[in-house]
């Protein structure tokens, strides 16, 4: 057997994407990139970059965008204690404020900059923008013990999203634009509420009709007991981990929102390491993929 040289190596990766383009274009791909992934500046132009390819080739990347440790930053230089319960922040007014200055102001302007140094005609909005994300309080039920009645936890201003007005995404769409979401919603009396970046992604997911929901994050993607990662997995094992605790944290709204897409007729959702380069057109363009995928 000869051996097969660079370029014909570096021609078969690219001919590998093909059936994936042609399968993906003119359809709209969902992507949550999480604050943990926001590594380094090389790691977000990598991230910018792939983003470009996606739209240059008629794909509808809508970036939906946290930001949890960088929050996390600002409010301990303020000496602002944070306090989570299962992956979610609790939320007072004075916490507000530093979520909003640092999602919005901070993090999204950053990422928009980021796409726009190298052409990526990106545009920040928030769920405020043109009723994008019409919110309600969140009233988290935790499971106590077997046979107990579940705890109601108030979270304090945390919002879930209960409408979507995609409109305005349509319309970004048409004129080529990128659109990148702060997850900030907009409460019953105007009030912003903070919500978990990935229920927004997994809602405008549900909302666009989107192909695939990708949600960037700082593991290699779901791991299971012993530490290995799950590649692909179904909505009855998703439920299973989530009930066996080998899910915890910040991945339980993960898999949660994974399972609501799917419901409302995502086709797949995967959860992929943002940490590694290029892991958004791997993971699509690629036959093996890098992460965990769920499918409806
Ligand atoms: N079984 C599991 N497999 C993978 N990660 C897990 C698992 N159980 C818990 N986790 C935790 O979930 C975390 C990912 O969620 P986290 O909310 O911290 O990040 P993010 O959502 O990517 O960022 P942000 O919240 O800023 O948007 C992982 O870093 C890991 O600690
Ligand atoms: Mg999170």
């Amino acid at each position: 057997m000869f051996m097969e040289n660079q370029s014909d190596l570096r021609a078969r990766t690219l001919m590998e994407a093909l059936p994936y383009i042609r399968r993906f274009a003119g359809q709209t791909i969902v992507v949550k990139y999480g604050g943990h992934a926001m590594v380094d500046e090389e790691l977000k132009e990598s991230f910018a970059l792939n983003l470009i390819l996606l739209r240059t080739v008629g794909i509808y990347p809508v970036v939906v965008h946290g930001g949890g440790p960088q929050i996390g930053n600002l409010l301990k230089r303020l000496d602002i204690e944070s306090e989570f319960v299962d992956g979610m922040r609790v939320t007072s007014p004075e916490v507000m404020d530093v979520v909003k200055m640092v999602l919005i102001g901070e993090v999204n302007t950053s990422i928009v900059a980021m796409l726009n140094q190298h052409g990526g005609n990106a545009v920040g909005l928030s769920g405020h923008s043109a009723g994008l994300v019409q919110a309600e309080k969140l009233k988290l039920t935790k499971r106590v013990k077997d046979g107990q009645p579940p705890e109601i936890v108030d979270l304090g201003l945390v919002g879930k999203p209960m409408t979507v007005n995609p409109q305005v995404l349509q319309t970004l769409e048409h004129g080529k634009f990128i659109p990148v979401i702060a997850p900030v919603g907009q409460g019953p009396d105007g009030e912003s509420l903070n919500i978990n970046a990935d229920l927004v992604a997994s809602a405008l997911a549900s909302g666009l009709r989107a192909q695939k929901l990708v949600l960037l994050t700082d593991t290699p993607g779901v791991m299971g007991d012993k530490q290995n990662l799950i590649s692909e997995m179904t909505k009855v094992q998703a439920r299973e981990l989530m009930d066996k605790q080998t899910v915890t944290g910040g991945m339980i709204p993960k898999l949660n929102c994974c399972l609501d897409a799917l419901d409302h007729g995502v086709a797949s959702a995967h959860i992929i390491d943002g940490r590694a380069k290029n892991a958004l057109l791997l993971e699509l363009f690629t036959d093996q993929g890098v992460g965990t995928i769920l499918k409806g």
